[in-house]
């Protein structure tokens, strides 16, 4: 198990590497070695999580919006300076250990014995026979819709803002025809290179109208602990070769669950809230009928046909895994909405966006502080007024002390 003290040793690197007021797409720190930090144990999983998604976004390609901050190339070297990254990779493996096999074993076994035709031909109509989305329904009911639908967002853009980058890391290489049927749905996901029809671009559309900021990582410091554990996962599965078939499942249950998911939020935001640009929900109703089909039929079955059922059953227990993730993360982000509007109703709490200016401290419901009076900012939601109330709220949830009180 990794340790406070490594997680500490590796935070401080990162902020170094990260320099000062770092653009969000350079911005590599995590929340450890403050006092007391570590007594939390909370904390130290939240750091933890942190450190891993770290060593996954290390990976991709990214440029700030300007050239502001000093010079380009000296800050492109420092960010990708292969020593640094290699001191946070030694962590990885053992993060991933411990964060993530345990899910992955819980997988294979909700997967023994199942047969990888059968299960896919069963996925789509058990999908489609869902009721509503559990957090859309419950929306529909709540007349503070814009905040939790903020914090939505917000929580989903740790994927969604550089969506199906993670996916392409298993496309590289060389493995025959179902490698050419994962490159077209991949060029799908991009747009086929029109750039205002990249699925991370229409998903800038929706969090612009939200009121929110579009840039990549900028809301990292209110990603809560769920919402990490849900971006790892994924990105464990793909920047691994030997989860290949994992990652197989995962795209057979992602894009079978997302055609459903995007159908719901595409009504709800129509029916809500009309005047926002909603074409990311719309187009992957849409498109995820193609993608779904091409998963199965060009990738899924043709690999069983070459490689036998032992494949079948890791592809089956990557969409398990798969199915597991997305189920704790939604029923984890409706318990924090309905914890805030519980909050909201005992008068301690108010809805409010989250500033982005001040890093404040990271706390978690189990933290305690010295300041039993600080507002708490949760997520896209708002402030909690107070330590106590924050107590309340689900494990997995994080806050962030807001300014000075007024
Ligand atoms: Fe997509
Ligand atoms: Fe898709």
């Amino acid at each position: 198990m990794i340790g406070a003290p490594q997680i500490e040793e590796i935070g401080g690197h990162l902020a170094v590497r990260a320099g000062a007021d770092p653009p969000p797409a350079w911005d590599l720190r995590i929340d450890a070695g403050e006092p007391g930090w570590d007594a939390d144990p909370a904390r130290l999983r939240h750091a933890k999580h942190q450190a891993l998604m770290r060593a996954y976004q290390a990976r991709y390609m990214l440029l700030p919006d300007d050239a502001g901050g000093g010079s380009i190339l000296r800050r492109l070297r420092r960010h990708y300076d292969p020593v640094e990254m290699a001191r946070l990779e030694v962590l990885r493996a053992g993060l991933e250990a411990e964060l993530i096999a345990p899910m992955v074993e819980a997988a294979r076994q909700a997967a023994a014995g199942r047969e990888l035709a059968a299960y896919a031909a069963a996925l789509l109509p058990e999908l489609r026979a869902r009721p509503e989305d559990a957090f859309t329904a419950w929306l529909r009911t709540n007349p503070q819709r814009e905040p939790h639908y903020r914090n939505f967002l917000i929580q989903s853009s740790a994927d969604l803002l550089a969506e199906a980058s993670a996916s392409a890391l298993g496309v590289v290489g060389e493995f025959g025809a179902p490698q050419s049927a994962l490159f077209r749905i991949l060029i799908d996901e991009f747009g086929y290179g029109a750039h205002g029809r990249k699925h991370s671009v229409l998903y800038r559309a929706v969090m612009r109208d939200f009121g929110l900021s579009d840039t990549y990582n900028a809301y990292w410091p209110f990603f809560d602990t769920a919402a990490l554990e849900l971006h790892n996962t994924i990105h464990h599965l793909f920047q691994n070769p030997r989860n290949f078939f994992l990652q197989v499942g995962f795209l057979l249950f992602a894009e079978t669950t997302y055609q459903r998911s995007t159908r719901d939020h595409a009504r709800y935001l129509r029916e809500f809230h009309p005047d926002v640009d909603a074409r990311y929900f719309a187009e992957h109703a849409h498109i995820d009928l193609h993608h779904t089909r091409m998963v199965i039929d060009e990738v899924a079955l043709p690999l069983v046909a070459t490689y036998g059922e032992e494949v079948g059953g890791e592809i089956v227990a990557g969409a398990e895994l798969t199915r597991a993730a997305f189920a704790r993360a939604g029923a984890h982000m409706l318990a924090v909405s309905q914890a805030f509007e519980a909050a909201v109703a005992a008068g301690l709490a108010i809805y409010a966006p989250p500033d982005l200016a001040p890093l404040g401290q990271a706390i978690t419901p189990t933290s305690g502080l010295e300041n039993p009076a600080a507002r708490i900012q949760v997520g896209g939601l708002g402030l909690v007024l107070g330590v106590a109330a924050f107590a309340a709220f689900p494990a997995g949830a994080l806050g962030r002390i807001a300014g000075a009180e007024t």
